[in-house]
């Protein structure tokens, strides 16, 4: 126990040293990632044994959301205040795979085994919310609670108590969804990305590759090849996808945005949250092998 105290005190004192930028010690450069041609250095947020299921972040507060492992397995879930740098372990509850934040109110939303859960920040409680009957895979909340069922077709609504199916996607397996500033539902289905636009009956084809999907704080959808660690984003005004940047290393999962729209994902290969934070200095993203394997890789512009 006080073991795991001086490790996470440990973190805590590294992500301080590396967010603020105070650090004495002169590393060397780093540009872990290049969006707009624009170097973002990483600082680890967290690191665990494993982590899982979604990310996501309390705007107000700025507070992330997530459920890791222990070295023995012990499942937890955690919440990191990035503006206070404060670590804390969530009551009462150990695992944990959707997660979703009302930005109006600050609460949480969480899919346990089974069942939702809510936690409530100002009184640090979590109390079950219903659907006890049922395993929910991942959650969104825009103006109500959007979720999916594991290993079952659809999308539905939960709001006061009342269960809605969104009766254009009952016939997809959706692994992963979105709901962006226009209401246009994006989803992962069979390795294909599929949207459902906001007031339409059917959801179109929109592109034949596997992303891992994220809103930025404006709304904005992003999709991120995480093979490639491509990050693109969709330009509205054309309705096509951009190529935003990469990262350089590594294989970034589920992402989410802060409240500064800075980019926080999960590195399935080392098992750590990284946060990633504009440098100013220019960049390049390259480009090696072919097809399937394809590895973007940044570096820093020599003027
Ligand atoms: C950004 O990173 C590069 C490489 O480490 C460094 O040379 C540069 O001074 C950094 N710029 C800022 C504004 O921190
Ligand atoms: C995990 O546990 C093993 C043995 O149980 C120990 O040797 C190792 O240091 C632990 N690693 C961490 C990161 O705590
Ligand atoms: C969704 O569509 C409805 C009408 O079809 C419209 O009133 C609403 O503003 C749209 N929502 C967003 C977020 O654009």
């Amino acid at each position: 126990m006080a073991d795991r105290k001086f490790k996470t005190k440990m973190k805590i004192i590294f992500l301080l040293s590396t967010l603020s930028g105070a650090l004495p010690v002169r590393r060397r450069p780093h540009c872990h990632a290049c969006f707009n041609g624009m170097c973002h250095s990483r600082s680890t947020v967290f690191t665990a044994h494993k982590f899982s299921g979604q990310l996501a972040v309390d705007r107000t507060a700025n507070i992330l959301y997530f459920h890791y492992q222990t070295n023995r397995s012990i499942d937890h879930t955690g919440s990191f205040d990035l503006n206070d740098i404060k670590f804390k372990v969530l009551p009462k509850i150990g695992f944990t795979f959707g997660r979703a934040v009302d930005q109006s109110t600050r609460e949480v939303f969480m899919s346990g085994t089974v069942g939702i859960h809510k936690y409530n920040p100002k009184t640090n409680t979590v109390k079950s919310i219903g659907l006890t009957d049922k395993t929910i895979w991942h959650l969104q909340y825009k103006d109500k609670i959007y979720y999916s069922e594991f290993k079952s077709k659809g999308i539905f609504t939960y709001e006061k108590n009342k269960i809605k199916s969104i009766k254009a996607l009952s016939n997809f397996h959706v692994d992963d969804f979105v709901i962006d500033k226009q209401n246009d539902i994006y989803f992962l289905s069979d390795s294909m990305i599929y949207r459902l636009k906001n007031g339409t009956k059917t959801a179109d084809f929109f592109i034949d590759e596997i992303f891992s999907l994220a809103t930025d704080k404006k709304g904005d959808v992003h999709f991120i090849q995480p093979g490639s660690r491509t990050v693109y984003i969709l330009d509205y005004s054309k309705d096509s996808l951009t190529e935003l940047g990469a990262i350089g290393k590594g294989t970034p999962f589920s992402v989410v945005f802060d409240a500064d729209n800075n980019m926080i994902y999960h590195d399935v290969d080392d098992e750590k949250l990284y946060y990633l934070m504009p440098n100013y200095s220019l960049c390049t993203v390259t480009t090696r092998g072919k097809g399937k394997n394809v590895k973007k890789f940044v570096s820093m512009r020599n003027e």
